[in-house]
């Protein structure tokens, strides 16, 4: 796999290639660029994805200490990773984190952006006790490693439907959890820190889907109304059967979505 030196972090990345414009996929917490194999095998040989690890995930750089780790800083390696590839005009799509990180892009950026994709995200930043509750995942995964917290959230993650019938997926979202201790503790507190993007959402100009799973109990589908209410033109769709990971437990679902949406690109 291809590697890039994004603002001095190192970043694995899978360009699938072809000569469609380019659809840069962001992953979630704590995922690796893993999350989206369904999506490149359904539709890599349609569209272009590049795929990056994000910092502190997958093969990636995994600096230690949390000063390391911020919205910007992601925004900020994207944008590296974007001009390092070498394409002006692309499409940018983020799941849960990845929508935080394209949130941030767009206030930073959006140059180049000539659709955007957010899934299972928000823009609201987190609540005192959500706050609370990130520091104490933290301390956990100092103290004991990362597996418990996995533990916790694939109940946290994943719809009730999916983890009693989709046992082969509950599999693949754990292994595309297991991640160095370092990204956790950054991600979360890049999460922690991330700021309100509700006002900038109305200067987003740029053809827009929100997709979120009807199930999806960390940024539910009123989450995603809101974005939808506040981005002007948006689509917004709701994939039946399926928790946060939308795009892993419901595929067909989300790629047909995604497709349809490309298509019009
Ligand atoms: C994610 O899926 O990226 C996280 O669960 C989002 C969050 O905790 O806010």
């Amino acid at each position: 796999m291809p590697t890039a030196n994004a603002s001095g972090v190192k970043l694995n990345y899978t360009d699938t290639g072809g000569s469609g414009m380019p659809v840069l996929l962001l992953h979630a917490f704590p995922f690796n660029s893993a999350m989206w194999e369904p999506q490149i095998e359904s539709l890599g040989d349609k569209f272009r994805f590049i795929v990056p690890d994000l910092k502190g995930f997958g093969d990636s750089d995994a600096p230690e200490g949390e000063q390391a780790y911020s919205m910007e800083s992601y925004a900020d390696e994207v944008k590296a990773l974007v001009d390092e590839v070498g394409f002006d005009r692309f499409v940018l799509a983020g799941l849960s984190m990845g929508g935080y990180i394209a949130l941030a892009y767009m206030r930073r950026y959006a140059d180049g952006v000539a659709a955007l994709v957010l899934a299972d995200t928000r823009a609201e930043a987190d609540p005192p006790e959500g706050k609370e509750k990130r520091s104490n995942q933290q301390k956990q995964v100092l103290q004991d490693g990362t597996a418990g917290l996995i533990e916790t959230l694939t109940g946290a993650l994943l719809a009730e439907s999916t983890r009693a019938n989709k046992g082969d997926v509950v599999k693949k979202v754990q292994a595309a959890m297991e991640n160095p201790a370092a990204g956790f503790i950054g991600a979360l507190e890049a999460m922690k820190n991330r700021i309100d993007s509700t006002d900038s959402l109305a200067k987003i100009d740029v053809p827009t889907l929100v997709i979120v799973g009807e199930n999806d109990a960390i940024t539910p589908p009123e989450a995603a109304r809101k974005l939808h209410e506040h981005i002007g033109g948006s689509e917004l769709v709701v994939i039946p059967d399926a928790g946060h990971i939308s795009n892993m437990e419901s595929p067909e679902a989300f790629n047909g979505a995604l497709a349809e949406f490309l298509n019009k690109r």
